[in-house]
């Protein structure tokens, strides 16, 4: 089953060496940190200067959402939408257009009320079919946009369905089965923001100024020599197309001024495999703790400290930080740090172990680039790098409105009746697999009895790598985690295993490999007849391999 032999490489090569040179000679140093994801990266404090780094490069500003534009937010009510999936000459190369009211967008933020009703024709202009799936809603078969249903080029697609989540910060991306992973990378995603009351006061509490100090970040990598062009190899297709560069809601090489205050944001991972290893750092290389305010599903009932957190694909986090702690002048670095990605599948032990021993000083990449200037096509998941600086610019005000100790009230959650239901997560005949099954159109191997709770059990195989476990029209609590990898440790919050991110409602949940997590399952719905909902790995390769379940629900 080995497809790649990952090969080691050293940062601290030559050219690294001369960079770092040059950049001694233009004072540049401890001023920021490479954003290439190959690169090896460490605190930039002066005197622990690590001499296996590239140039400082965070000169784009952070594209912002604002009324219009790229990720603008449109606001929808009970009007209908025309949204238009196109091509482009520019990144995104494949995106969502919308023209509403003398406002163009692209891949617009669409904001909706809970309750509301939404009408939303989708017009395929591309020469391929497509749909977008609601990621994280919780709707009929006929709105989910599940992929088996499709717009041909050409035709448009009618969704009409009423709001039934909770506030939060869901998503829309492309679903026709085989064709996800490419389109998706290639940008045709956005972000939904479902408002209530809860969040309004929220927002209110904190005096939160949406695209001031409340901020969307979508992170995705890419590929930086061809960004539009998406074309896996059978190493790609097996663990994941991983780029060489971070965006940050479609910029390269961010930073962002902020004042010494409060921010609230949003983020998604948009991207097709990484994982992210979130943390915040201060110039001064010390790790500044943020508070975790939401998941997937919305707010969690009180906010939580912490100092990193795992972002899968398709996971979203609400997060508060406080830059006041933090001088005028001085900077803090959104990174992603090291970890073992535990790609067991291809790598044999002893090279396992040699990224556990030093973490900083290797990469393994699939593909190394050894000519000139030029990049690796890829890093591999776990390599370290930073990704958005934010520079501390003003003062804030007088003093920070305090935080509030309830954030949500606490949803009851339903006691599961029926026995546990099995889910094995592993790889035989060359593909990735759900209970030894790839997926099937005509097959619906997971059959739920009408108004049924279950618990769900998922267990991935020990030869395995982390695979991002999403569930179609149903929010999910996390139960518990069993042997998990000793990585996530320091993220335990209580006795079951679980992790901060794991506290409120999820539709997206990584299990690692060995590990065993339980989830709770509330199948209730309204709607008449059987539905059937998608049970898939969001490693979008994978998803398009097969790594696929249809679910009825009766
Ligand atoms: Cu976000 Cu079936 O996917
Ligand atoms: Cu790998
Ligand atoms: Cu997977």
């Amino acid at each position: 089953m080995r497809i790649t032999a990952p090969v080691h490489v050293r940062n601290c090569d030559l050219r690294t060496r001369r960079r770092l040179l040059r950049m001694l000679a233009a004072g540049a140093i401890g001023a920021a940190l490479p954003v290439r994801l190959g690169a090896a990266q460490r605190a930039a404090a002066p005197g622990t200067m690590d001499y296996c780094t590239t140039p400082p490069l965070f000169d784009q500003r952070l594209h912002v959402p604002g009324r219009e534009g790229l990720q603008g937010f449109l606001r929808t009510s009970s009007d209908a939408i025309a949204l238009d999936a196109v091509t482009r000459s520019s990144v995104p190369g494949l995106a969502i257009a919308a023209r509403v009211a003398g406002r163009e967008y692209i891949d617009p933020t669409l904001v909706v009320q809970r309750g509301a009703a939404l009408k939303i024709a989708l017009r395929n202009s591309l020469s391929e079919p497509t749909i977008l799936h609601w990621h994280g809603l919780a709707i009929d078969t006929a709105n989910d946009g599940n992929g088996e249903t499709l717009a041909p080029p050409g035709k448009t697609f009618d969704y009409a369905f009423t709001m039934r989540n909770r506030a939060g910060l869901y998503w829309y991306h492309p679903h026709p089965h085989g064709a996800t992973a490419g389109q998706a990378y290639r940008g045709m995603f956005g972000l939904l923001v479902v408002e209530d009351d809860e969040e309004l006061a929220l927002r209110k509490a904190l005096e939160l100024v949406p695209a001031e100090t409340e901020i969307p970040l979508v992170l995705h990598d890419r590929r930086s020599g061809a960004p539009d062009r998406y074309a896996p190899s059978p190493g790609d297709l097996m663990h994941g197309w991983y780029g060489d560069e971070a965006l940050v809601n479609f910029t390269v090489r961010p930073y962002l001024d902020v004042a010494r205050t409060r921010y609230r944001f949003r983020i998604l991972n948009a991207s097709n495999a990484r994982i992210f290893r979130l943390g915040l750092r201060t110039g001064r290389g010390d790790p500044l703790t943020f508070s975790l305010i939401g998941t997937d599903g919305g707010l969690l009932e009180a906010p939580r400290t912490v100092n990193e957190l795992f972002l899968a694909p398709a996971e979203r986090v609400d997060l508060l930080v406080d830059f006041s702690t933090i001088d005028v002048g001085g900077f803090a670095l959104l990174e992603s740090r090291a970890f073992d990605p535990m790609h067991g599948e291809l790598m044999p032990a002893t090279q396992g172990a040699s990224i556990d021993a030093a973490p900083h000083e290797h990469e393994h990449a699939h593909h190394h680039a050894t000519d000139g200037e030029s990049p690796p096509s890829s890093a591999s998941d776990g390599a370290p790098f930073s990704m958005l600086q934010f520079n501390v610019r003003r003062r804030g005000g007088i003093a920070l409105p305090p935080m509030p100790t309830r954030l949500s009230a606490p949803a009851a959650v339903a006691d599961s009746a029926g026995d546990e239901r099995p889910l094995r997560l592993g790889f035989a005949k060359g593909r990735w697999r759900i209970n030894d099954r790839v997926y099937d159109m005509q097959a619906t191997p997971i059959v739920v009895a009408r108004d049924a709770i279950e618990t769900w059990l998922i267990r991935n195989y020990h030869t395995s790598m982390p695979h991002a476990m999403h569930l179609h029209g149903f929010q999910f609590r996390v139960l518990e985690r069993e042997t998990s990898p000793d990585q996530l440790a320091p993220l335990v919050v209580d006795a079951r295993g679980r992790l901060a991110t794991d506290l409120g409602w999820k539709d997206t949940v990584l299990v690692w490999p060995g590990e065993s997590v339980r989830i709770l399952i509330d199948f209730r719905h309204p709607f008449p007849g059987d539905q059937i909902y998608l049970v898939h790995c969001h490693n979008l390769e994978h998803e398009d391999g097969g790594m696929m379940l249809r679910v009825k629900v009766g």
